[in-house]
């Protein structure tokens, strides 16, 4: 990209917010490292430089600080939070200590917009979450806003086109946040309007061609909205050098293989493999009942199907992964930021060294929301872009206890109604994640006069924004009921269907 702003973390839970939302004014973000040298940014054609929160002081002992040529390399800093206190404490100004937090709403006066709060309003609700706070302006900067607790709470320096702000303009809480985004990006960086998912798309089907040349590339398809939009990129790019290699493991939902050959076989002509290995790994899975064992036992099968698959499909050059941005960036571990916790599920760990193939990840750039506009824009349905979460070992984390095929079958079912009555009523595009559970557990039921003998089926629905914490969705009581109703109607083998009313943290949103 040829004009970058460079978010440096300092570790705040919001850096990746930060991104987004410059992102989201069309101008390409990429997080750095805090420590990363000036001569990278400016290799990278950086045009502005965001200093992002984080939860530490400027006086701890361990203090993450920047290559202080920033400040001399000619491009404007915005300094958040930390790094407006950063920007005092390095610029010759004066930090306080402080022993507590100011967290929450707050107002902010603006005394003078300038080109930071040009069009606003003069006076802001805006969140503060800091300890410490600036008491005396650094040599050429004045104040340009104030807060209850703060004199200096917005600060600028025209001539050297550096601005520090106190507060979060990247959450939700704060008003117009965008706005000050925005005045940054286009008033201060002088930044042009040019990161759209459609440029993404023509510069990344050039770069796909140029790399991969008359190669081979051979990609995972599981038809999560990862895998799918890569395919889909991959196939406009070069279309039958790509094959792609569909695992069935017979831990998938009703009806997902036809899905995924009729979408990708018949729709896109793309050239899909379908390895049905169900038998295999049922046969690998009989008595094992510990989760990670399953998992293990479940990707470990997986990496050889697909090894093996090769052997017909012949020589690839380049294995194809819809590895995202949130993946690769090198989080910033300092105090407890969350960023730095996210659990990461390889799914196919380890497979391209042993292949000897070269990764070919086109989606390394994007983030979630963006890879959603890259699948519609490449005409993936609806359903597929806007497809919920599904663990790579499937149903054989939703199977309690030992697997077999005919628990998975009555799993299958449920699943299916549960997913039917949440699409009917449109609750389905509402929540991050719904699905049933097979408890191996028989309780007793009434079927006509007859006494039934017969297992328990658990909903889990649940409310997230990145799957860290999640909240059970309160759903509908006329939903629930016609949910319950129709599984113990419809599915043999069922006498009783339950709720899982738990938040994450302490229980996870998969009970295994
Ligand atoms: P938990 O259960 O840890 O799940 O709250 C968080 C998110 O991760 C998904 N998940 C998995 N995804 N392989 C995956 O690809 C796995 O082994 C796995 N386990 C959990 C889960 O569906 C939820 O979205």
């Amino acid at each position: 990209m040829a004009q970058t702003i460079a978010v440096l973390d300092f570790g705040s839970q919001y850096t990746q917010v930060i991104a987004r939302r410059i992102r989201e004014c069309h101008v390409y973000s990429k997080i750095y490292h805090f420590s990363t040298p000036v001569a990278t940014l400016r290799a990278e054609g950086v045009i502005g430089i965001i200093l992002s929160g984080g939860p530490s002081s400027v006086f701890a002992k361990e203090a993450p600080l920047p290559d202080q040529a920033i400040f001399t390399m000619g491009v404007p800093v915005l300094g958040i939070c930390y790094g407006l206190q950063l920007m005092g404490h390095l610029l010759d100004g004066r930090v306080a200590k402080s022993t507590h937090r100011e967290y929450g709403h707050g107002t902010l006066h603006i005394q003078k917009p300038g080109r930071l709060f040009a069009q606003l309003p003069k006076k802001l609700r805006v969140w503060n979450s800091h300890g410490d706070r600036l008491i005396k302006l650094p040599p050429g900067f004045q104040a340009i806003g104030t807060t209850e607790n703060s004199e200096y709470a917005a600060i600028e320096d025209r001539p050297r086109n550096f601005y520090g702000i106190q507060f979060h303009p990247e959450v939700f809480h704060t008003e117009r946040g965008i706005d000050v985004y925005q005045n940054f990006l286009f008033g201060v960086c002088g930044a042009k309007r040019n990161w759209t998912m459609k440029n993404f798309i023509d510069h990344t089907v050039a770069g796909i061609r140029t790399k991969v040349g008359p190669g081979r590339v051979l990609l995972g398809l599981s038809g999560g909205v990862d895998s799918s939009v890569a395919a889909a990129l991959i196939h406009r790019a070069i279309g039958k050098q790509l094959t792609c290699v569909f695992v069935d493991n017979g831990l998938l939902r009703l009806g997902e293989r036809a899905q995924v050959e009729a979408l990708y076989k018949k729709h896109f002509r793309i050239d899909v493999r379908v390895v049905d290995a169900a038998e295999l790994f049922l046969r690998r899975l009989k008595g094992v009942s510990e989760p990670e064992q399953k998992r293990k036992i479940i990707g470990r099968t997986f990496v050889e199907v697909f090894e093996k698959s090769l052997k017909t499909i012949g020589h690839a050059d380049f294995l194809g992964q819809g590895t995202l941005y949130p993946d690769v960036i090198e989080s910033v571990a300092i105090g407890n930021n969350p960023a730095a916790l996210i659990k990461t599920h390889h799914n196919v760990g380890g497979l391209p060294a042993r292949m000897k193939l070269q990764l070919l990840e086109p989606l390394r750039e994007l983030f979630k929301d963006e890879v959603r506009i890259v699948g519609a824009k490449l005409g993936l349905p609806r359903e597929v872009v806007w497809r919920q979460p599904f663990p790579g070992p499937g149903l054989g984390v939703r199977v309690m206890g030992e697997i077999s095929k005919d628990r998975l079958d009555i799993l299958r079912k449920a699943d299916a109604i549960l997913q039917e009555e949440m699409m009917a009523s449109g609750t389905y595009w509402k929540v991050w994640q719904s699905f049933c559970v097979f408890l191996p557990v028989k309780t007793v039921g009434v079927v006509g006069d007859e006494r039934n003998y017969a297992w328990v089926i658990a909903v889990r629905v649940v409310e997230s924004i990145d799957a860290m914490t999640a909240d059970w969705a309160r759903l509908p009581y006329d939903l629930l009921q016609k949910i319950s109703s129709r599984i113990t109607n419809e599915v043999r083998g069922v006498s009783r269907v339950v709720l899982d009313i738990s938040s994450k943290p302490p229980a996870t949103i998969e009970w295994e």
